[in-house]
């Protein structure tokens, strides 16, 4: 799928826009503080129902403006369809496909589906667990529309049971009322959990392939999903394949937990406090892997998620690349954008044009920025 045009109203510094975009290689060259960012996290934004630097909704409308309007044009296998999206500093976000009005922020997901690699993603391996499991999740909820509806009813009960579990400490609520929510949570906790275990299997596969052409084959990259009733920093892995042995493994830790929970006045497991063990050679990439390796260890997990998007879709998503090449050596720069030139419509920022040495990568447009301005090359 690609974004044949996109075109933004007062959004952060940008007062008008409109462009065509390339199916394939976009690239976006300009100063610091031009508007590359902003141009695609106006997309990322359009594609997902927010910004992937602020939760404040506000923050992307320009200054002194009321509103700001995203618009994109479309091209799926499916057909070619517009989509908007409008935010205002007084009112609730609103989005349309295809001209009609979305009832849900969730509803957006899958019609554009799209990958975001920024320098913050250098964190996957390092950072918090849940920045690992944000990764999982977006991935999932592109691609799947059960995944989506599970995460909003789980994300419902555990409001709902945290709320109980807070009464309860506070002596306000009777005890077996929590029995209730403890089997919603059970369903649709493992529900979500017997899908990060299979979609990490696969994107584990992708990775440990691509990560063995970036590293030129010295090093075995492997991935692994880490339930939370294993426990942070656990090298035991345990057999995730089967709806019957997580169901089993969250009550029993449901259980365990049970006394915790009520003198804590919250819920303590479930799929909230899972994580992604990256190894190299076996060994805990978060405590090991020099800089160098964690980077190659992201980049070949990104390119694991392209495929696994794909595969699952059966069409890539847009790749996002914000300034992101320039943190890569030459050899890693090259591998990656062979393995996407020609496949992936990408749109790539990047301060200085001679970061991608590109012409063995077929269709490009280059623009450059300039204060919220932007001309086309050539
Ligand atoms: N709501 C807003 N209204 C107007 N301008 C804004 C708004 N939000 C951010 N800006 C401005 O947009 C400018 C460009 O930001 P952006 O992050 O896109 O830069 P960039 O080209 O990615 O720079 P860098 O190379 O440093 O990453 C910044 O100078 C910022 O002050
Ligand atoms: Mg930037």
């Amino acid at each position: 799928m690609h974004v044949q045009a996109l075109e933004l109203s007062h959004y952060r510094n940008y007062r008008h826009l409109a462009i065509e975009l390339d199916p394939y290689l976009n690239v976006f060259v300009g100063d610091n503080a031009q508007g590359k960012t902003n141009l695609v996290e106006s997309v990322y934004l359009l594609a997902t129902g927010r910004s992937h630097r602020t939760y404040r909704d506000a923050e992307v409308i320009r200054w002194g403006e009321e509103e700001a309007q995203i618009r994109a044009q479309v091209q799926t296998a499916l057909g070619s369809f517009s989509m908007r999206v409008i935010l205002s500093r007084n009112q609730r976000k609103r989005f349309w496909v295809g001209g009609e009005e979305l009832r849900r922020q969730s509803d957006l997901l899958g019609f554009l589906n799209v990958t975001m690699f920024s320098p913050d993603d250098l964190q996957l391996v390092k950072g918090s667990p849940s920045q690992r499991r944000q990764f999982i999740d977006l991935n999932l909820a592109q691609v799947s529309k059960v995944y989506r509806h599970d995460l909003v009813s789980y994300s419902k009960v555990l409001e709902q049971r945290n709320n109980l579990l807070k009464q309860m400490a506070e002596r306000k609520a009777r005890a077996d009322l929590l029995n209730l929510w403890d089997e919603q949570l059970i369903h649709f906790g493992s529900q979500i959990m017997h899908r990060r275990a299979a979609a990490i299997q696969r994107i584990a596969e992708h990775a440990a392939a691509s990560h063995m052409r970036i590293s030129g084959g010295e090093e075995k990259l492997t991935v692994h999903y880490q339930p939370f009733y294993l426990g942070s920093g656990s090298n035991v892995l345990s057999d995730s394949s089967s709806l019957e042995k997580i169901r089993d493994q969250f009550t029993k830790a449901l259980e365990r937990s049970r006394s915790h929970e009520l003198r804590r006045g919250t819920t303590l497991v479930g799929p909230q406090r899972d994580d992604i063990l990256f190894q190299i050679d076996g060994k805990d990439a978060r405590q090991f892997a020099s800089q160098g390796q964690q980077r190659t260890v992201v980049l070949a997990t990104k390119l694991a998620e392209l495929e696994f998007m794909g595969e699952e879709v059966g069409e890539y998503p847009t790749l996002l690349l914000d300034d992101v090449l320039s943190e890569l050596d030459g050899f890693r720069r090259t591998a990656f954008l062979e393995t996407i030139g020609g496949k992936v419509q990408t749109l790539l920022t990047t301060t200085d044009i001679e970061d991608c040495q590109l012409d063995h990568v077929p269709c490009r447009r280059e623009y450059t920025i300039v204060e919220g301005q932007l001309s086309l090359e050539g």
